[in-house]
């Protein structure tokens, strides 16, 4: 089967073409273009700018994917079917501008192509990035298949923001054990980031830059650490760091790196014993680490160290980093994987949406 998925949940426009059969996923095309240089400036996104943006993305990504996955071009979209089996797209969560761009193109295509329209949430989109077969690549030839995440597991969304714990049985069947009180993970990284003078998103600056820091020199705050919940919050962690930053006169760079080292052990710390928590109380055979956090190159390690250490079996799994941020190959696998259509005309988008 083959699903043309769209995701515009915010400032990213992937449309990605990809082939599901027997339980396994391959991606043909996944393009993304983005509208972060435009937010960078700002700090933040601002909702009309990154529609306006997913207006101007959405047909010439959509065209290029065509292109690519099937070797045809010129495609006019409005006239012929390329041989799609069905549609998938985010309708939430997500910002509403954004959403509606992808959303309406989705059902358009799945009114004028006459295909099958599977509504994603976003979320689950990001579990569903581990479900894309991965493949080992050694002397340029493909070789081992690094296998699939076995039912029942464990999946951590963490990103921008989310961070949930979620406990899936099977395909579809999500049990919801925690989630974010206040700030996201990923929200954690992006504030402390412009704290200390980074552009957003700051995940991936606060990394390199933690690399050169040490970690120990700042002792922030484990929120929630010990405490019996599976939920999680941030916010005071960024509290903490705002005290220290204001009380150092002069911020110099190595000052920054061991603040950004700090603040990131204190995330991972959280996370991976929260996650481990479950783990071992729910004995589930697959732990997945999933959203933009999950590109994370020490929290991959830690939850590996960790694991090994306290003798879990269950197997982990984190996506490519490529698909770890926002993009439609995501979509349209989780779409496979729960293969429920809908009619075009029902469908509207949900900003607010969780799991269902
Ligand atoms: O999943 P995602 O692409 O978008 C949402 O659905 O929110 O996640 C984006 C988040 C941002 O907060 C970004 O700072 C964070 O993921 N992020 C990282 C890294 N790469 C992206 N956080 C920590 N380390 C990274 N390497
Ligand atoms: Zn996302």
């Amino acid at each position: 089967m083959i699903i043309l998925g769209i995701e515009t949940s915010c400032d990213e426009t992937s449309v990605a073409v990809i082939e599901g059969k027997g339980g396994e996923v391959i991606i043909k095309s996944n393009i993304t273009a983005s509208s972060l240089s435009m937010h960078a400036q700002t700090g933040g996104i601002i909702p009309e700018v990154a529609a306006r943006a997913q207006l101007k993305f959405i047909l010439p990504v959509l065209q290029e994917v065509l292109k690519k996955a099937f070797d045809c071009f010129p495609v006019d979209v409005t006239v012929s079917s390329p041989p799609v089996d069905a549609i998938a797209v985010t309708y939430g969560p997500g910002l509403i501008g954004p959403l509606l761009i992808g959303l309406e193109t989705a059902r358009t295509l799945s009114f004028v192509w006459q295909k099958p329209l599977i509504p994603v949430n976003h979320l689950l989109g990001h579990v569903y990035a581990n479900f894309i077969s991965q493949f080992l690549i050694l002397n340029s030839q493909l070789t081992t298949h690094k296998g699939m995440p076995e039912f029942p597991l464990i999946a951590l969304v963490a990103s921008g923001g989310h961070t949930d714990l979620l406990y899936m049985e099977k395909h579809g069947y999500i049990n919801v054990l925690g989630g974010t009180r206040d700030d996201a993970a990923g929200e954690a990284f992006d504030k402390i980031g412009r704290l200390l003078g980074f552009t957003y998103p700051a995940g991936a600056v606060i990394e390199q830059r933690a690399k050169r820091g040490d970690a120990k020199r700042f002792r922030f705050p484990r929120p929630l650490f010990n405490i019996e919940t599976y939920d999680f919050s941030f916010s005071g962690l960024k509290t903490a760091v705002l005290r220290e930053v204001k009380n150092i006169p002069d911020l110099d760079e190595q000052t920054i790196n061991d603040i950004a080292a700090g603040m990131q052990a204190a995330v991972v710390d959280v996370l991976v014993k929260k996650t481990l928590y479950v783990v071992e109380k729910y004995a589930v055979k697959s732990v997945i680490l999933s959203g933009g956090v999950s590109a994370n190159q020490s929290l991959r390690e830690t939850f590996k160290i960790e694991m090994h250490r306290r003798n879990i079996g269950s197997k982990l799994f984190f996506p490519p980093k490529n698909l770890c941020t926002d993009n439609a190959a995501m979509i349209a696998a989780a779409a496979y994987f729960n293969f429920q259509p809908v009619d075009w005309r029902t469908l509207s988008a949900n900003p607010e949406l969780y799991y269902e």
